[in-house]
């Protein structure tokens, strides 16, 4: 008994025992976590006064049966402040009735340290996102002004110089001449497609709805998937980034959609509310299991969450194998000043 009680006063960890809501007995360390030198500010107190009301739940026992769990809680400090602590409670009946053993550990440093890494790790990857979004623009307009204006010349000086020799143009040439005018047009459509993938121009003239229409309409082309597209009656007015972010995702989701998904039916809808615009895009093909919904190695769905961080949106995605998939995300309007990213 006595190396019990030593263990008890000496353990760095604050140890309660708790009987009808009230702290029996309390060691020295439980004045260390509530930020007191007497004892008696802890023991003999009610929970009421030393947890945060979100903890109650975790330090009374909810009936008679035994119970042992570890949680995470808070604590009022008799300096009123709120410190986050690991609670490990075991339950249990003896002879006079039900009693609590709590050990608690603060935690609060722990938890600063995460959600700062969380903060710095955010704050890089809209970083990425911004310049990935910038340098697509910028490479898109460099092929358009560099490479789609020089093809352009070459096709028409081609034409010219054709239409000068075609009375003079042995057979053999005149084929070649064709042939060559075919490679231009065939290098003239691909560049335009490649500046659309990098960038959909449309999106930046005609808006997210022409974008997103665009895009189906694509993906209706390419894949024999029945589609249902619901749009809101005007382009919602989003920020330039949020707009893109929802481009994005529809586009991601299309191509896994194409490339996953078997799907024989695909729906995506928006809805504008006030402040907000809702999407979802529904396939009935063979679903995935939660381990490629998280997947780690591949970047598209880690990439949707991402984009949806960043402007500080939610995203949900309901699967299961057999039997579909949704994407459901809302996206705010405008980025406000408790998410902006400088
Ligand atoms: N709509 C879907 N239906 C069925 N499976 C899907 C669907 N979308 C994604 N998946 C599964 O989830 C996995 C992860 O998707 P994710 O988009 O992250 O990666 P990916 O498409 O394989 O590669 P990438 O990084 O090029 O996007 C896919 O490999 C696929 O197995
Ligand atoms: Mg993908």
């Amino acid at each position: 008994m006595k190396h019990y009680q030593a263990l008890f006063e000496k353990s760095p960890l604050a140890i309660l025992i708790i009987r009808n809501s009230k702290i029996e007995r309390a060691n020295r360390a439980s004045g260390t976590l509530w930020e007191t030198s007497n004892i008696y500010n802890v023991q003999g107190k009610s929970i009421f006064e030393l947890f945060h009301e979100e903890s109650f739940e975790f330090v009374m026992p909810k009936c008679s049966k035994k119970e042992h769990f570890t949680t995470e809680g808070k604590i009022i400090c008799t300096t009123n402040k709120t410190v986050d602590v690991l609670i490990s409670n075991v339950t249990l009946q003896d002879n006079i009735g039900i009693v609590t053993y709590l050990t608690l550990q603060n935690i609060s440093e722990q938890k600063r340290a995460v959600s700062e890494n969380e903060k710095k790790f955010r704050f890089l990857s809209n970083h990425a996102e911004e310049i990935r979004e910038n340098e697509r623009t910028r490479i898109a307009q460099e092929i358009h002004d560099e490479l789609g204006s020089t093809l352009t010349v070459l096709k028409m000086d081609l034409f010219w110089l054709a239409k000068q020799l075609q009375d003079t143009l042995p057979a053999k040439c005149a084929s070649k001449m064709t042939t060559i005018l075919e490679y231009v047009d065939k290098s003239i459509k691909t560049t335009r497609n490649l500046i659309t993938d990098l960038r959909p121009s449309i999106l930046d003239h005609l808006g997210l709805l022409a974008a997103i229409e665009w895009q189906v309409n694509k993906f209706k082309e390419q894949c024999d998937i029945i589609c249902s597209l619901k749009l809101p009656k005007e382009n919602p007015v989003l920020d330039s980034k949020c707009n893109t972010v929802v481009f994005r995702i529809v586009q991601e989701s299309l191509n896994n959609i194409a490339k996953h998904a078997k799907a024989t039916e695909v729906s995506i809808s928006l809805i504008s509310l006030k402040n907000s615009l809702l999407v979802k895009i529904i396939d009935n093909g063979i679903g995935m299991t939660k381990q490629q919904i998280n997947a780690t190695h591949h970047y598209g769905i880690q990439g949707m969450h991402e984009r949806v961080n960043f402007c500080c949106g939610e995203i949900a995605i309901f699967s299961e194998e057999g039997k579909g998939t949704i994407i459901f995300f809302k996206i705010p309007k405008s980025i406000t000043e408790s998410c902006s990213h400088d």
